[in-house]
């Protein structure tokens, strides 16, 4: 039976939160003077809602998970680093990932010095179970996954995944960032049987709303509880919390968007598949594409001259001469398959 402090670290375990302001007065209505804010210029001049419980309860309904198994940071990015520091004891644990996905895992592990362990997707990037178990060690605190996984656009099957959390006395992590765009459902429904489990997902992708900042992270109430222990108090700004709030009141947008998305991505492969050069085109479960072309630095650097940006993978394990290129608006996309078919002209 997975038991949570037994992978927390002690100095995290024995910490006490910080108080915010607001914290001990649960009303809305008052005289506020606790705070050393400045009395104008409502309503900014407040402190926002430390654990957004606006957000959390319109968020839930959507979601199918209770407002306590809901952390919210600034990015899925605040997540992944506070796992990392709720969980591994610098210079002794580790965090093992796979290999190809999303850098920030890496860059997060490293920041906490925390040994990062990569482990190989097979060839033909579905994951290698086994290879990950025998990664394990008794210092290995959580296993990154992410599916839809970025850059290669696949899924995982759903029934590897939950085995590797059933089989593993740390956190199984899975970054479900491009889901929405996914023909398979999240893992979501599993969270209350697997004591083990975090989803991360974000408002960055399908909802559209990057540059605001909203992260998302799911589990059991304690996970979610030491997460909340340790992150800065006003971690997400009120700006934020009000329009992602808008946003989960038409939610009908947000599909809109991912049908069209998703139109325009079938579309694209059709484009991408009549020009020769393309070798592969990987099947996307994403909103992004993950293609094989020849002399793939040279392409990305051609299209930067027109400025047409995509990702360059082709350093990237398993991805030599791939490139990930998002689905953009039919304009954009025309644009990609133009310049691409023009190479050489
Ligand atoms: C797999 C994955 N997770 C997380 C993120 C970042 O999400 P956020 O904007 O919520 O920090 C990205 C961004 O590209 C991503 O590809």
């Amino acid at each position: 039976m997975f038991e949570i402090n037994s992978i927390l670290r002690n100095n995290i375990r024995n910490l006490t939160p910080y108080s915010s302001a607001r914290d001990e007065f649960k009303g809305t209505e008052g005289v506020f003077l606790d705070a050393n804010e400045n009395p104008y210029n409502t309503p900014y001049n407040r402190y926002p809602d430390p654990l957004q419980w606006k957000v959390k309860e319109k968020l839930s309904l959507i979601k199918k998970v209770q407002p306590k198994q809901i952390f919210l940071g600034n990015g899925s990015d605040e997540a992944i680093d506070l796992l990392m520091r709720a969980f591994c004891e610098p210079n002794v644990d580790q965090v093992i990932s796979i290999n190809p996905s999303y850098g920030m895992y890496q860059v997060a592990a490293e920041t906490n010095a925390v040994n990062f362990v990569k482990v190989s997707l097979n060839d033909d990037y579905t994951l290698n179970s086994k290879s990950i178990k025998d990664a394990i060690t008794q210092n290995t605190k959580l296993i990154m996954l992410c599916s839809p996984n970025n850059p290669t656009a696949n899924s995982f099957d759903a029934s590897e995944m939950l085995q590797l959390a059933e089989q593993f006395n740390g956190l199984l992590v899975v970054d479900e960032a491009y889901i929405d765009f996914s023909s398979k459902p999240s893992l979501i429904e599993h969270l209350n049987n697997v004591p083990n489990l975090v989803i991360l997902q974000t408002f960055s992708k399908a909802w559209g709303l990057a540059g605001l900042r909203m992260g998302i992270a799911m589990a059991s109430k304690q996970i979610i509880d030491v997460l909340n222990r340790i992150k800065y108090p006003y971690n997400v700004n009120s700006l934020t919390q009000n329009v992602v709030l808008e946003a989960l009141s038409n939610v009908h947008l947000m599909q809109a968007a991912v049908n069209e998305i998703l139109v325009e991505r079938k579309k694209l492969i059709a484009n991408l598949s009549t020009l020769s050069t393309i070798s592969k085109i990987y099947p996307s479960d994403a909103n992004f594409i993950l293609i094989k072309i020849s002399e793939a630095k040279r392409v990305y650097d051609y299209l930067i001259d027109k400025q047409i940006i995509v990702r360059d993978r082709s350093k990237v394990h398993l991805c030599a001469d791939c490139l990930r290129i998002t689905v953009g608006t039919p304009e954009e996309n025309k644009l990609l398959v133009e310049a691409l078919a023009n190479i050489g002209k």
